[in-house]
């Protein structure tokens, strides 16, 4: 009776605890804070839905093989308002991208929560204000694009220790002096007027050519799984509760048989 019972509970306990992981999806929570701070003139965050199980099936989301948000690519998608800092809770992000289009205020400093970020594209946007020095707690991060958009103030220092970074470019902003030692391997500063604005002197101004992006919004995971509407999500995972009750009234009352039987 004892065993039976343990076996049981172990069952329900399991249960409840999947449906509320489901509930409080995070990953869930954060994104919808982005969307509902960006204007989304086209309806390209249209699939991004709060009552979904996990956005693994949302446009532009791409997750890991465990279901966690490893990539958001939104770039060239006509979108404006603002970034919410609500980013910062997508702590598994890799990759991030929102390149080419109309996004304004401040670049949120929780980017510098994204330990494992390796990628941030933001360029071409209307991003004001100063650059974060938040960013220099990102160890991972490899490339870093801020360049076109209408950034001020002076680069903090500490950007400076990030010797793990390979690509920056920070060209055609309002960023002022000093300007950081920086070890990398490509750094890019033209067209910021007070630091210099022509691209011809010798030491701050290195125009390179950019690696290609597209590679990176290639993630099969994603196409892989983003054609699935979240009706279809939603009737999975209600049918899969159900089988889960209904095998264990089965197995219940099996065992009550089992006994019954074999006591006698
Ligand atoms: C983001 O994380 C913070 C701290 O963990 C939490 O207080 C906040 O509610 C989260 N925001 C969202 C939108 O999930
Ligand atoms: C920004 O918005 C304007 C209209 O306000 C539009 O013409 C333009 O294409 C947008 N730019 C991008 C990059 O989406
Ligand atoms: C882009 O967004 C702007 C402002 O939100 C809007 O006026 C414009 O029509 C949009 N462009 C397209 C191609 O939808
Ligand atoms: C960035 O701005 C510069 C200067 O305004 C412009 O020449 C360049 O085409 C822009 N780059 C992109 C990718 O739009
Ligand atoms: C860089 O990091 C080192 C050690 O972590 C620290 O002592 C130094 O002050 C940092 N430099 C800047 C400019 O923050």
């Amino acid at each position: 009776m004892e065993r039976r019972e343990h076996v049981v509970l172990c069952c329900l306990s399991f249960f409840f605890f999947w449906i509320s992981a489901a509930g409080v999806n995070p990953e869930v929570l954060a994104l919808t804070d982005i969307k509902a701070s960006l204007v989304d003139s086209l309806g390209v965050l249209e699939s991004w839905d709060v009552t979904t199980v996990d956005p693994c099936g949302w446009g532009m989301v791409s997750c890991s093989a465990d279901h966690s948000v490893i990539a958001l690519g939104a770039s060239s998608q006509n979108l404006s308002g603002t970034l919410s800092p609500s980013i910062g809770n997508l702590t598994n992000l890799q990759i991030l991208l929102m390149h080419n289009n109309n996004i304004s205020g401040p670049i949120p400093a929780e980017l510098g929560r994204l330990q494992k970020l390796q990628t941030l594209v933001l360029s071409n946007n209307f991003f004001t204000g100063q650059l974060p020095n938040t960013l220099s707690h990102l160890k991972g991060l490899k490339c870093l694009r801020l360049n076109n958009n209408s950034l001020s103030g002076s680069i903090p220092l500490t950007l400076a220790n990030m010797t793990q970074l390979t690509f920056l470019d920070l060209s055609n902003n309002n960023l002022g002096p000093p300007v950081p030692e920086f070890h990398v391997k490509t750094f890019n500063i033209v067209g910021n007027p007070l630091i210099c604005a022509t691209g011809n002197e010798k030491d701050c101004c290195e125009q390179h050519i950019y690696m290609p992006l597209s590679s990176a919004l290639s993630n099969p995971q994603n196409s892989e799984t983003s054609g699935r509407p979240k009706s279809h999500k939603i009737a999975l995972a209600f049918a899969s509760s159900l089988g889960c009750i209904c095998l264990l009234i089965l197995g219940f009352g099996f065992l009550l048989w089992w006994r019954q039987r074999y006591s006698k």
